[in-house]
């Protein structure tokens, strides 16, 4: 049995009379089939990803896990995802690690398609690491615009960016901070998401070992927290803009009740939006729970349990801040570096034969002595609060000779027609855990030594430097190479709740 497989079965360390005996029991009257609740809390949760659209078709990447044998299935209602047995380890996938697909459970997929998304709208993801949502939404905004990405967590916040990179994002600045106390000047926002800090009651079919930690405790300490946050949100939402609130539990105090608090505080500028979420079974939001009445429009919220669709449990809010009110001013944009960079530019223009008018659709920014980072070219962020990142960095300039980072050629390495070699799946394997290896006599007569893309099937995988000596090194990075260790290995990506 592999690690995966052992960690997926310690999810049935706890039993369902273990269910009834916990601080869960508390849910009982709640819930429409509580034998069929504790039993699905007992099971493994299955895999879910999604396919990046601006790389892969979600059928061609079906078409890629079939071919390894892995039985992807068709999500209803969510078209551009992919489920897989719980054993399978996404993130230890080639496809994966070079940002293809990103594993995000069913549940936490659903958020993002509710918030009516469009290119052009300013967008706040308050609490975003490890960031698959702000990477649905980033591209839901079609990958251009502002999408501000915070994270109280420098460490998760890291994550999230490596997430971004991996998956080609350039519309998003990352702020790092207590999103409760983001910034009057940082302005207002046409949607908003709160994917709030939780107790995680929800995920426990993922993190049977957050088992231990169950208990009402959590919700008191966190609820001042979340309503922190909502309140924020509200407050930094332009009028007409929308808000979704979720979590990953199923406490009351930190789902009704937060918003029915949030809602009392700013009445007739705030109201609960209905949902519709075709194919899934969800059920209304509380309206009144241990003695406290709330208002009837509190059942506007969503409630997922996991015995309804076979996933972890969830709860959406959606609201909408009134039209009418007054609008604050456009913040102050930050100011980025003018520095000249044309001629890094220009040299990567003329190596991998790119169309002169290549960089128009992209920001170029040297924003560390390392190199430089591309934005979307419309990417806006405010001058406060301060940034920790903008956009990705593509083109590492500090080296001799200079070369696009995994990330850059990642994004660029399609449009690259010279220098640009295709792998066999061994040369793929080889190359993704950053061994040398030799090319083929065909291959050598293609492409001439020096800084080259590397490709499996026409998806790139990387750079690469073919030596005069004949081998092929490697400059995958390492720590974006747990993918390449097989299933055995414990090593594996970020990936989300
Ligand atoms: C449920 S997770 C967010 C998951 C994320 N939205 C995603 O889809 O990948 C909650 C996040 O809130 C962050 N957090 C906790 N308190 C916060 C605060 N006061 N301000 C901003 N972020 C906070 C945590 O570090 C954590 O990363």
């Amino acid at each position: 049995m592999n690690q995966r497989t052992a960690r997926a079965n310690a999810a049935s360390f706890h039993t369902p009379d273990q269910i009834a005996d916990s601080p869960l029991a508390r849910y009982r009257d709640l819930v429409d089939d509580w034998d069929a609740f504790a039993e699905t809390l007992c099971r493994p949760l299955p895999v879910a990803i999604w396919a990046n659209a601006s790389r892969i078709p979600v059928e061609e990447l079906a078409g890629l896990l079939r071919e390894q044998g892995l039985s992807p299935t068709p999500i209803p209602g969510l078209p551009n995802a992919l489920g897989l047995p719980p054993t399978v380890s996404a993130g230890q996938h080639w496809w994966y690690c070079v940002g293809l697909a990103h594993a995000q459970e069913v549940v936490s997929q659903l958020p993002v398609g509710l918030m009516d998304l469009a290119p052009g709208q300013r967008v706040l993801d308050m609490c975003a690491a490890p960031g698959g949502k702000t990477a649905q939404i980033a591209f839901a905004l079609g990958n251009r615009g502002t999408l501000l990405a915070n994270d109280i967590s420098f460490a998760r916040l890291k994550a999230l960016q490596g997430n971004l990179d991996r998956l080609g994002v350039v519309n998003v600045t990352t702020t790092l901070g207590d999103a409760a106390n983001w910034p009057t000047a940082g302005g207002q926002f046409d949607r908003i998401l709160v994917d709030a800090p939780c107790s995680s009651e929800g995920t426990l079919r993922r993190n049977p070992s957050l088992w231990r930690r169950l208990g009402t405790g959590n919700s008191e300490r966190l609820g001042p927290r979340q309503r922190a946050l909502l309140r924020k949100a509200v407050q930094r939402c332009r009028p007409g803009g929308r808000i979704l609130y979720s979590t990953c539990t199923f406490a009351p105090e930190e789902n009704e009740l937060v918003v029915a608090d949030i809602l009392a505080e700013f009445p007739g500028k705030l109201r609960l939006l209905p949902v519709s979420i075709p194919h899934f079974v969800t059920a209304p939001g509380l309206v009144d729970w241990q003695g406290r009445t709330l208002a009837p429009e509190l059942a506007l919220c969503r409630r997922f349990w996991p015995h309804h669709n076979d996933t972890g449990g969830f709860f959406i809010a959606l609201l909408e801040k009134d039209a009418g009110l007054p609008a604050e001013p456009e913040p102050e944009p930050a100011v980025m570096s003018t520095e000249e960079h044309g001629d890094w530019l220009s040299g990567l223009e003329s190596k991998y034969g790119l169309t002169p008018d290549y960089w128009s659709r992209y920001r170029v920014n040297r924003q560390t002595r390392r190199g430089l980072h591309l934005m979307a070219a419309d990417h806006r962020p405010p001058a406060v609060p301060p940034a920790e990142g903008r956009g990705l960095f593509f083109h590492r300039t500090n080296v001799r000779p200079p070369k696009p980072t995994t990330s850059g050629a990642l994004l660029i390495g399609r449009d690259v027609v010279r220098f640009r070699l295709e792998l066999s799946e061994i040369q793929r394997d080889a190359y993704l855990r950053r061994e040398t290896f030799t090319p083929t006599p065909e291959q050598a007569a293609e492409t001439p030594p020096g800084q080259i893309i590397v490709c499996y099937l026409g998806h790139v995988l990387g750079v690469a430097v073919w030596h005069p000596s004949g081998v092929i090194e490697s400059l995958f990075p390492s720590r974006w190479s747990g993918c390449a260790s097989g299933p055995e290995s414990d090593r594996q990506l970020t990936t989300d709740n």
